[in-house]
């Protein structure tokens, strides 16, 4: 990774002012303006070839709202000219929902195309046409995509080598492990009556990390039966002994 181009997003919006947005500031913002990425917005309506500029239409069928046009997004996309290579992901509520091992994926890869949803929805031939996966970040409905690519680009950029400095260390972050992150305790040692749990100040490190992992645990099973039973399956996947089958 000497002398290839920086990781770079290229995020195709009605709203390129939405962006760098948050991601100009603090650690995103100081590895951008530093070239350790790239971003680049472009604005659909560049792409519309009628009088009106218009880059959607009502749904086929009737309802309500309006659709994004398969022409209009297909010529946006093409004008972007990524190449071969890149994901091409489009922000949509019915997509696959995003983890923490697909945001690794991307990071390690060149960056992303992302396609931001408008309106009622994107024409479904476009979507088929140019291969476009669908991505969600939760199971809740923004006003569009351009929230979701900030907060997936981000989760990639952190992740990005001189990013985070050493803080970057990721390994016991909630979900890299598969589990939630314990609780975090600092000075003052006494705040409002309640002390910091006394392990924590022992010194004795075996017993923290016990303590530390013990409280991921509860946590996830409490909050993540979700995630609690994969860690569980995982654990006992481990145990099994290994044949030589699976490589
Ligand atoms: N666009 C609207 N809602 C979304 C969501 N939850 N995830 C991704 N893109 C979206």
């Amino acid at each position: 990774m000497t002398n290839s181009s920086p990781w770079r997003a290229t995020v195709l919006t009605l709203f390129p002012e939405m962006f760098p947005g948050p991601l100009g500031v603090s650690l995103a913002g100081r590895a951008l303006a530093t070239g350790l990425w790239e971003l680049e917005a472009r604005d659909i309506r560049a792409s519309a070839t009628d009088r009106h500029r218009s880059v959607d239409d009502t749904p086929a069928g009737g309802g309500p709202g309006m659709v994004l046009r398969a022409d209009v997004l297909a010529a946006a996309i093409d004008a972007a000219a990524i190449g071969e290579g890149r994901p091409k992901l489009l922000m949509s509520p019915r997509g696959r929902p995003l983890t923490q091992a697909r945001v690794m994926e991307l990071a390690q890869g060149p960056g992303p195309l992302i396609v931001c949803g408008r309106f009622e929805g994107i024409d479904q031939r476009v979507i088929d046409a140019r291969g476009l996966e669908e991505v969600s970040i939760g199971d809740y409905v923004l006003s569009g995509g351009e929230i979701a690519a900030l907060a997936l680009i981000d989760a990639c950029v952190r992740l990005l080598p001189g990013v985070m400095g050493k803080e970057a260390s990721g390994t016991e972050e909630s979900f890299s492990d598969g589990l939630l992150e314990y609780p975090q305790y600092t000075r003052p040692q006494l705040f409002e009556g309640v002390p910091i749990p006394q392990i924590l100040t022992s010194g004795d490190h075996a017993k923290v990390a016990a303590w530390r992992r013990a409280e991921s645990e509860a946590l996830t099973a409490a909050r993540r039966p979700d995630l609690w039973e994969k860690a569980a399956n995982r654990a006992i996947g481990q145990k099994t002994p290994k044949n030589t089958t699976d490589g």
